[in-house]
């Protein structure tokens, strides 16, 4: 079955939160930034998601999830690289994350662990760092943004084919 990812819609919203409880990532102010979550569809099913905080030049990234049943195929890179490249595109220049178990997923796709108070300021207003997420995450920045017109964020990342040969992002 084909995989798509594109904006979230709000009648997502209850899917999206469905899967980030089952995966057990937090799910306060999802809901305040919707318009800025992608979803990952198959068959009609919300089957993935991420999502981007807009601070300014900032934006954090956050909620990436993907449905246990599909992972392993490149649908969480995918919506990371379509993440970044939508976040480039609206003027973000800065991209931070608070991840706790992800570290080295994002490490191979362009992030780098920095220490939290070098995150910028607005981004700590958020409510992830403020309160949902533990003190123990690791804090990461993008530092390598895609060239104008790529396709790839940082070191490019494995993605699966659909079936036509069509790539899923
Ligand atoms: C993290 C997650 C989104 C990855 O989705 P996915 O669709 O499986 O990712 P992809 O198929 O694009 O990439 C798979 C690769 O990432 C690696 N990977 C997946 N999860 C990882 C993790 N938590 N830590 C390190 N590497 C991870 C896999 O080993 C695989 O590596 P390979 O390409 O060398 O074989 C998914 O595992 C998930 O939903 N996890 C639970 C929620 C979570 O932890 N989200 C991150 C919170 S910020």
């Amino acid at each position: 079955m084909d995989a798509a990812v594109a904006e979230a819609e709000s009648a997502d919203l209850d899917s999206v939160l469905a899967l980030l409880v089952q995966a057990s990532l937090p799910t306060a102010g999802v809901a305040e930034h919707f318009a800025g979550f992608l979803v990952a569809r198959a068959g009609g099913r919300v089957i993935g998601a991420v999502g981007l905080e807009r601070y300014g030049a900032d934006g954090l990234l956050r909620s990436l999830v993907v449905a246990p049943e599909w992972r392993g195929r490149g649908l969480g890179g995918a919506l990371t690289h379509q993440l970044v490249e939508t976040a480039g595109r609206r003027g973000v220049r800065h991209l931070f994350l608070l991840t706790e178990t992800a570290a080295p997923f994002f490490a191979a796709r362009g992030f780098r662990r920095i220490a939290r108070e070098e995150a910028a300021p607005a981004i700590g207003t958020s409510v992830e760092f403020a309160t949902a997420c533990c003190q123990s995450a690791a804090c990461m920045r993008l530092d390598r943004w895609p060239e104008p017109g790529s396709r790839e964020i940082g070191i490019p990342s494995r993605r699966p084919d659909r079936a036509d040969g069509s790539r899923i992002d």
